[in-house]
C-alpha cells in the first residue's frame, strides 16, 4: 500500500457544533494521521475558487454560502491509501446513504451540511493541499 496525503475539511456545520475532536477521532481510528491542520474562515472568493469545479451545478451558490457561514478546519491526512481511506471513513455525500460508523452517518445534517470534505483523487488531493498549505506547514 502506498502512503498518500489527502485534503480534508471539517465544515461549518461541524465546527458550529464543536465536533472537531470527534471528527478527528474517527479519522485517527481509521489509521489516518493529521499531519497539518488549521482553522480558518473562508472568504467568498476562496470558497468559489476551491469549489470552481462545481461552478455550473445548481447547488453552487448555496454551497459557497454554507462554506462561508462559519469556521472550517482544513487538514492534511496521511496514511496508506489515504485518499480512498478518508472517503471510506467520511461516508456517502448524502448522509441518508452513509454507512454506519462513518463521519457523515454520525454527524452530518444534510447533503449540503455534510460535516466533511475529502479529496476524490490523488491528483485533486495535491491541488487541494497546496490550496491551503505551504510545504513547511505539513509535518509528517
Ligand atoms: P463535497 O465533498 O464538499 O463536494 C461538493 C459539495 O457540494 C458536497 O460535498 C456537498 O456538501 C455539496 N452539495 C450540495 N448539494 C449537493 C448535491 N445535490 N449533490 C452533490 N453535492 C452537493
Amino acid at each position: 500500500m502506498t502512503t498518500e496525503r489527502t485534503l480534508s475539511i471539517i465544515k461549518p456545520d461541524a465546527t458550529r457544533r464543536n465536533l472537531t475532536g470527534k471528527v478527528n477521532a474517527h479519522l485517527e481510528a481509521a489509521g489516518l494521521r493529521i499531519v497539518a491542520q488549521k482553522r480558518l474562515w473562508l472568504s467568498r472568493a476562496q470558497a468559489e475558487a476551491f469549489y470552481a469545479v462545481h461552478r455550473d451545478r445548481p447547488f453552487f451558490n448555496d454551497l459557497v454560502k454554507f462554506m462561508t457561514s462559519g469556521p472550517v478546519v482544513a487538514q492534511v491526512l496521511e496514511g496508506p491509501n489515504a485518499v480512498a481511506k478518508n472517503r471510506e471513513v467520511m461516508g456517502a455525500t448524502n448522509p441518508a446513504n452513509a454507512a454506519p460508523g462513518t463521519i457523515r452517518k454520525d454527524f452530518a445534517e444534510s447533503i449540503e451540511a455534510n460535516s466533511v470534505h475529502g479529496s476524490d483523487s490523488l491528483d485533486n488531493a495535491k491541488d487541494e493541499i497546496s490550496f491551503f498549505f505551504a510545504r513547511t506547514e505539513i509535518v509528517g
